[in-house]
């Protein structure tokens, strides 16, 4: 998602990824989102996507997680989270923190806000 530079320059909490160029369909990449947290970016074919890196279920790490049709699956549990809006597939109740990534003169960013 490109944005102007007005609609940018409002998102007021982007955290820089990479440039687009280092995330390759296929890659992931993890950005060390402060306090402890971190974040798994994921290119899917030419899609960003988002997730917290931590397991709502029971804290795993999800970078090593296997991806099919969208769906992220824990490699502690195997319990899925869609990566569009990080609902667990066999849990309506229970949700993975999604993000927005968007693009920008040739980089990529994480948008916190829900702007
Ligand atoms: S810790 Fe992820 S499914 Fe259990």
């Amino acid at each position: 998602m490109a944005l102007s530079n007005r609609k940018f320059a409002a998102v007021s909490h982007c955290i820089d990824i990479c440039a687009v160029k280092e995330l390759a369909p296929g890659q992931r990449r993890i950005v060390d989102i402060g306090d402890y947290d971190e974040v798994l970016v994921l290119n899917l074919d030419g899609v960003y996507y988002a997730i917290n890196n931590v397991c709502p279920h029971a804290g795993a790490a999800l970078e090593r997680g296997t991806v099919v049709d969208g769906v992220l699956f824990c490699p502690l549990h195997q319990w899925g989270f869609c990566l569009s809006n990080g609902r667990a597939i066999d849990d309506d109740a229970l949700y993975a923190q999604i993000y927005r990534v968007i693009s920008q003169d040739q980089r990529l960013y994480l948008v916190r806000s829900s702007d």
